[in-house]
């Protein structure tokens, strides 16, 4: 296909995506990897202008890194300053160039060009739209036309993600609307994608995806695996891919028969595209991952109490005293700020604290669970009391299990400009990570087990505890 066939059909998409029922993160997502796609870029991120109009942050992006969406807050003047004049802009990534704030990220990452263009709101500068390429790239008038209405959708949709809120706020306050464009609840409320599946599990899985925002598509690929000669014999379709991560999962329920010939597809699978990530949850990682919120089979169980310690109170402060002699040496003359999340935290927060020689501030945040309420997404149901902009910010968690939540809440900060942002996890569930995040500071790595005490809860109880305790093993 010829160039404007291949942006005449990514405008088709992307212009759906833009007026669908999709949250706005979301949305601007699936536009940031068609935009990607279409230019043959490496990655494509949407910034917006903070309310002080003095940092750009990312709204959206796609085919980044972590580290890179991570590296810290852009200023918006030292910014590349044609694109806000109105330029469509391309800049060289070198160590030289100081267009470029973050060049040793920029090369870590294997970016060469990026393509940037301003996102104006009735004349306003609002944003921009950055594409990263690989190789040194010129960009001629057909690709200058594609992403100026790329960049043209990108602000209706945000117009329209604010012009829902405003409405679905003047219905909670019962103030009379000033608009009455669109129905409400099918612009607010988050996509229901439920039919479709072949199993209920994959409808339940797919739901605590949405919770946490994590953007899924439903068996969107098959890899052959086997062939006779040209024709095909074998093929493996995963269930679900979650493009922000990049990873397959293939979940399964079914009989320990069955799941050693999948187990075998997955081995093959791996050998013959070692490029793919693709991780196998089968039943029991599965109802594990539902009685952590109370559903599935395992949910509503009674448990007998505690079987045994995992780590005595004596280990637990070595250790945290350790954890706080390290932060205490990495931030030394800096502005910390604790940001700890309830209540899981409350014991590991403060004993740590107690032990950072530095100064510091802390603050707390409140979420809400999956499964809690008829809630379509997670929501934070107390955010900071202070601002952090501009300050180094650690996170401390209590535990890292499929990194969900974590993940949810470092966009969050991310959002308000912190000039650094870092996690400290007490205990870390690897075995169990969906979204891999990298931790900076770990007291304990743990095994697949249901763990209480110092915090940990199981349905509200055993916080007290002052040990770490690992809870009735016949079950989790
Ligand atoms: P994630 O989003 O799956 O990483 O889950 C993180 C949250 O789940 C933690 O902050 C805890 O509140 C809870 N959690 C995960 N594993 C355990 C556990 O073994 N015991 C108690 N709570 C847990
Ligand atoms: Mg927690």
């Amino acid at each position: 296909m010829d160039k404007n066939g291949t942006y005449f059909l990514a405008l088709k998409q992307i212009a759906r995506h833009a007026n669908s029922a999709k949250p706005l993160k979301k949305a601007l997502t699936l536009i940031a990897r068609r935009t990607s796609q279409a230019m043959k870029a490496t990655g494509c991120s949407i910034l917006l202008l903070n309310p002080k109009k003095e940092h750009l942050f990312i709204l959206a992006a796609f085919g980044l890194s972590d580290r890179y969406l991570r590296k810290g807050a852009l200023n918006v003047y030292k910014s590349i300053p044609d694109i806000i004049n109105g330029e469509i802009t391309t800049v060289r990534v070198s160590s030289g160039n100081n267009h470029t704030q973050y060049p040793e990220a920029a090369e870590l990452e294997n970016i060469h060009t990026i393509i940037g263009l301003p996102l104006f709101q009735e004349g306003e500068f609002i944003g921009e739209l950055r594409l990263y390429t690989s190789d040194e790239r010129q960009i001629s008038t057909i690709d200058k036309e594609f992403l100026s209405a790329v960049s043209n959708l990108i602000v209706l949709t945000i117009e329209k993600s604010e012009l829902n809120n405003l409405l679905a706020q003047s219905e909670k306050t019962g103030k009379p609307k000033q608009v009455k464009l669109i129905d409400i609840a099918a612009a607010t409320g988050s996509v229901s994608r439920t039919s479709g599946f072949s199993h209920p599990s994959e409808d339940e899985f797919a739901k605590l995806l949405d919770f946490y925002r994590i953007e899924w598509l439903y068996e969107p690929k098959s890899f052959p695996l086997a062939w006779e000669g040209k024709k095909i014999t074998e093929m493996f379709t995963p269930d679900f891919y979650l493009p922000e991560l990049d990873l397959y999962i293939e979940l399964t329920t079914l009989r320990q028969k069955l799941i050693t010939e999948k187990n075998r597809k997955i081995r093959k699978i791996r050998e013959l595209h070692p490029e793919i990530h693709i991780k196998l949850l089968n039943k029991s990682d599965y109802y594990k991952l539902l009685a952590k919120y109370g559903y599935g089979p395992l949910g509503g169980s009674k448990v007998e109490g505690i079987n045994k310690v995992l780590f005595s109170h004596t280990q637990i402060q070595r250790r945290v005293i350790s954890l706080a002699k390290r932060i205490s040496q990495d931030y030394q003359d800096r502005n910390l700020v604790l940001v700890g999340v309830l209540k899981g935290v409350i014991c590991f927060i403060s004993d740590l604290m107690q032990h950072i020689s530095i100064p510091v501030n802390v603050e707390f945040m409140a979420i809400s669970y999956y499964g809690t309420d008829k809630e379509q997404a997670v929501k934070i149901t107390k955010d900071l009391d202070a601002s952090i902009a501009g300050r180094d910010v650690l996170m401390v968690e209590d535990i890292v299990d499929t990194g969900m939540t974590l993940n949810y809440l470092l966009n969050h900060l991310y959002a308000h400009n912190p000039a650094s942002l870092k996690v400290c996890a007490l205990l870390d569930k690897r075995i169990r990570r969906l979204v891999d995040i990298p931790i900076d500071y770990i007291g304990f790595e743990i095994p697949d087990e249901f763990i209480v005490g110092y915090g940990l809860d199981y349905h509200g109880e055993y916080r007290n505890l002052p040990f770490i305790g690992v809870l009735n093993p016949e079950i989790f």
